[in-house]
C-alpha cells in the first residue's frame, strides 16, 4: 500500500481496525452443535492456532519486511493482549466444540514472556472424553536451545521450526537480522535431546532466492528423525509484494528431489491436513521408515480449503477463519464481558456454523496472470499466526 507524500512514497501500515470486526451471529443453541459441529461447508472445526505475540526477532521479507515493520512499528500494547488465563478459557471453549489440536504461534511465540505457564495451562486441558489435545508451537527457532527443556517439561508435546535453507548467507538474508544457521540447528538439536517428538521443519521456498537449498536441506534432515516440508510462497498478508513468478510449485520441488532421492506418496495422516507426505524410498522402491519423510506444503497451486479445519486466535483474541481473512470476530470483548462459559460455546459456535471461507481454492480459480486476488485488505500473517 502506497500513498504519495510530495514525490516521497510512504506506505500505509495496514493496522487492523476492532472497530471493524465482524458482526456476531445470534448464538447457537447447545443442541445445534453438540453432535458435531460443522461449517457451511461441512467441514468440522479441528484445529485452533493461537497467535500469542505479533512480535518477532526476524525479519523474514515474505511475512514481516523490514520497511514495514521498523523500529517505530505500533505493535500491539500488553493490555490489549489476551492474558493466559483468557486465552486458556477460550481455548477450553473449543475443545468443547471439537478442537483436538492447539498450535500455539506468533510472530514469534518464544518471546511471549513466562509462555512455559501457558504451555503447562493447555496441557492441563481435557477434551469431552477425558484425553489430553495435541498441542504443539511453531518457532523460528531462535530460542529454542535455550528453551526446549522447558517446554517440554511444561507439557509441549512436539515443536515445528522455521528453517529457509542451510547455507548461512543465504538464511541471513533471508531473516534480514543477520541470523546464523547454526543456532537454529542447535535449536533443533535441543528440542530433539529434550524429547520434543515429531519435530518438523518449514521451509518457505522461494523461487531464485532458495530454491538451490531444496536437495541440500533434504539431504541434511534425511534420516534424521526430523520431517521436512516445502511450503509454496503465498500471497498471504498485504505487505510481502508476492508474485507469483516466485512460487516455486510443489509438483517441481518433488521432481527435483526424485532426481537424487527417491519418494514415495504416502497417505495423508489425518484429514484436513496441509502437507502431501512422500516417504524415502529404499533399494526396493518401498517406503523406509527409518529414513523418514518430507511433506509439501501446496497452498497456491493445490488448495486444500475443501477439507480446512482450522480456526485461528489473535494476539488480541480476534477470531479468524481463514488464514486469508480480512476481518475477524472481536471474542476478546465477549471473553472481557460477562459471558458465561455456555454462552461463549454457542456464540463460537455460531461463528462456526456461519463459515464459508475458502480462499486458495478461490485464488486458483482466478486467470493465472492475476495478481493478488481477490483484491482486499488482508490481515497480516505475524498477527494471526502461520
Ligand atoms: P502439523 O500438524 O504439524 O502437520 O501442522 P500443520 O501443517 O497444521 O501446521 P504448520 O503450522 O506447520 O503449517 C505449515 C504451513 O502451512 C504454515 O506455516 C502455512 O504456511 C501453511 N498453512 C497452515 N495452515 C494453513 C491454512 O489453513 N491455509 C493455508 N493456505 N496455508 C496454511
Ligand atoms: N508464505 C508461506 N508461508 C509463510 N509463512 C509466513 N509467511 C509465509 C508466506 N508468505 C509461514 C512459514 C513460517 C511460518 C511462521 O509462517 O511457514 O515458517
Ligand atoms: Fe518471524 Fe516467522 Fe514471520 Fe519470519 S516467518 S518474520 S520468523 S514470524
Ligand atoms: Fe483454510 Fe483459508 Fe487456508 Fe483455505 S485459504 S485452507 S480456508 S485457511
Amino acid at each position: 500500500m502506497l500513498r504519495h507524500n510530495g514525490g516521497m512514497s510512504e506506505r500505509i501500515i495496514p493496522l487492523v481496525d476492532l472497530r471493524n470486526s465482524l458482526p456476531l451471529p445470534p448464538p447457537s443453541a447447545p443442541l445445534a452443535w453438540s453432535s458435531s459441529l460443522q461449517d457451511v461447508r461441512g467441514r468440522p472445526l479441528h484445529d485452533l492456532r493461537i497467535s500469542v505475540t505479533d512480535r518477532c526477532n526476524f525479519r523474514c521479507s515474505y511475512c514481516m519486511p523490514k520497511e514495514v515493520f521498523h523500529k517505530d512499528y505500533p505493535y500491539l500494547p500488553h493490555s490489549d493482549l489476551l492474558t493466559f488465563e483468557e486465552i486458556t478459557r477460550t481455548a477450553q471453549a473449543f475443545v468443547a466444540l471439537g478442537v483436538r489440536k492447539i498450535r500455539l504461534t506468533g510472530g514469534e511465540p518464544l518471546l511471549r514472556k513466562n509462555i512455559e505457564v501457558l504451555i503447562a495451562q493447555l496441557a492441563a486441558l481435557r477434551t469431552p472424553e477425558g484425553l489430553p489435545l495435541d498441542i504443539t508451537l511453531t518457532t523460528n527457532g531462535s530460542l529454542l536451545a535455550r528453551k526446549a527443556q522447558a517446554l517440554k517439561d511444561a507439557g509441549l508435546q512436539r515443536v515445528t521450526v522455521s528453517l529457509d535453507g542451510l547455507d548461512d548467507a543465504i538464511f541471513r538474508q533471508m531473516n534480514d537480522v543477520d541470523f546464523p544457521v547454526a543456532d537454529v540447528l542447535a535449536g533443533i538439536d535441543a528440542a530433539q535431546a529434550a524429547g520434543l517428538s515429531s519435530i518438523k521443519v518449514n521451509m518457505v521456498v522461494k523461487r531464485g532466492t532458495n530454491d538451490h537449498e531444496i536437495l541440500p536441506m533434504a539431504r541434511h534432515f534425511k534420516g534424521s528423525g526430523v520431517t521436512l516440508r516445502f511450503i509454496e510462497y503465498m500471497d498471504v498478508g498485504a505487505t510481502n509484494g508476492w508474485r507469483m513468478d516466485e512460487v516455486l510449485p510443489s509438483a517441481q520441488v518433488i521432481e527435483r528431489l526424485q532426481a537424487e532421492l527417491p519418494l514415495v506418496a504416502l497417505r495423508a495422516s489425518a484429514p484436513g491436513e496441509t502437507a502431501q507426505r512422500w516417504g524415502y524410498a529404499d533399494a526396493q522402491g518401498l517406503f523406509d521408515p527409518s529414513q523418514g519423510e518430507i511433506g509439501v506444503i501446496s497452498s497456491v497451486t493445490q488448495a486444500f480449503c475443501g477439507d480446512c479445519n482450522r480456526a485461528r486466535l489473535s494476539t488480541e483474541g480476534q477470531l479468524y477463519l481463514c488464514l486469508f481473512a480480512s476481518q475477524g470476530y472481536d471474542l476478546r470483548s465477549l471473553i472481557r464481558g460477562s459471558l458465561s462459559d455456555e454462552a461463549l460455546r454457542q456464540q463460537i459456535a455460531a461463528i462456526w456454523q456461519g463459515r464459508s471461507d475458502r480462499y486458495s481454492e478461490l485464488r486458483s480459480l482466478m486467470p493465472p496472470d492475476s495478481e493478488q486476488a481477490p483484491a482486499r485488505k488482508r490481515v497480516e500473517m505475524s498477527y494471526i499466526g502461520g
